[in-house]
């Protein structure tokens, strides 16, 4: 075993990175809502990036009106991004050594995985996910796996399988699922010694303006996520974690700017975020019966104005741990 990369926390302080990352949120014990306060004053200090215009960011990955393997697709690079180009947090080995077999939970275009992949030439990676329509079919491949099931129902994989298993935002595409269960099946399934890394977020706005506001307040109410179960949720994984019986756990929150405001992280992100409202849009007509679509049109063009005036972001938690050797 070798040079742990990369190094957890620590981000290049040259880079004119859009995004910050939070060494307060090491501590699982910590009481999540002391760095991470949807409407309260802490979001309004936490974010501590000075920011400038980016030339790190590719422009290809900017596009108008992308669907959803895109905008996945867009996502991961903005993140791996702000990451100062890592994938991952959790300290590996050097590649090519480093994990020999990954299983990444909810893998959606099959992005990650397909980076892991080539980062890790060693490794088996297997993705899972509950619908194969974002992932092309050529992946499936030599080392790569994907399988089609529902995590809800279990990891269907042997115990000790994989050395790391990694998931991304499956938050927000199983938001009933069951995280004590979930976290014991990826006990079972992780190898002694092997590392978990879980990247989740609230999807709330930080630092709302009256607008921002009054679209949380719809989304609440349309059903599509409710701000204080998703907080919540978010901020306890650590201590499902440790239920289940992983250790070392560390949280890192990240902020990533949203607008104008962020460079093109920033830009990248509203469009995400916005691609993900017009979507949302049936739905939220049809359970606001007072909401014509215009007003909706309206409310969402003031949401892109209102965050520059705030410079609002939002924040993405990344869980980090093992589990024990013995
Ligand atoms: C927001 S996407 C994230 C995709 C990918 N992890 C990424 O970061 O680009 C959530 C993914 O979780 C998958 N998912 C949601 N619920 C699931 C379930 N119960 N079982 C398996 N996959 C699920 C969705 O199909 C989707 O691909």
């Amino acid at each position: 075993m070798t040079t742990p990369n990369p190094t957890p926390v620590t981000i290049p302080s040259t880079r004119s990175d859009r995004s910050s990352l939070h060494p307060e949120g090491s501590s699982v014990e910590e009481d999540a809502s002391s760095f991470l306060g949807w409407m309260s004053n802490e979001d309004d200090t936490s974010f501590q990036s000075s920011l400038s215009d980016d030339t790190c960011m590719p422009r290809s990955i900017i596009q108008e009106g992308i669907p959803e393997i895109d905008r996945l697709n867009e996502q991961h690079y903005m993140i791996k991004h702000v990451l100062g180009g890592q994938i991952h947090l959790s300290p590996m080995p050097l590649p090519p050594s480093g994990p020999r077999s990954i299983l990444d939970v909810g893998c959606g275009s099959g992005i990650w995985l397909m980076e892991a992949g080539d980062l890790y030439k060693n490794a088996q990676c297997t993705g899972i996910d509950q619908t194969t329509e974002f992932i092309p079919s050529s992946i499936a491949s030599g080392r790569f796996h994907i399988v089609e099931a529902d995590v809800q129902e279990g990891l269907p994989f042997p115990d000790d399988s994989f050395d790391f298993l990694f998931h991304r935002f499956l938050y927000v595409g199983a938001p009933n699922l069951d995280w004590d269960e979930y976290f014991s099946e990826a006990f079972r399934v992780c190898q002694p010694g092997a590392t978990i890394e879980v990247v989740e977020t609230s999807g709330l706005t930080c630092r709302q303006g009256p607008n921002t506001q009054r679209i949380q307040s719809i989304i609440e109410t349309s059903v599509l996520l409710d701000a204080r179960k998703s907080r919540r949720v978010v901020s306890q994984i650590g201590k499902c974690m440790n239920r289940a019986g992983f250790q070392d756990i560390n949280r890192h929150i990240i902020s990533i700017p949203l607008g104008s405001w962020g460079g093109r992280v920033g830009k990248t992100a509203l469009r995400s975020v916005m691609d993900i409202l017009e979507r949302a849009k049936p739905v939220i007509l049809a359970q606001n019966a007072s909401l014509s679509e215009e007003d909706l049109e309206t409310l969402f063009n003031e949401y892109t104005v209102e965050v520059d005036q705030y410079r609002s972001f939002w924040n993405i938690s990344i869980y980090v741990a093992n589990k024990p050797r013995d």
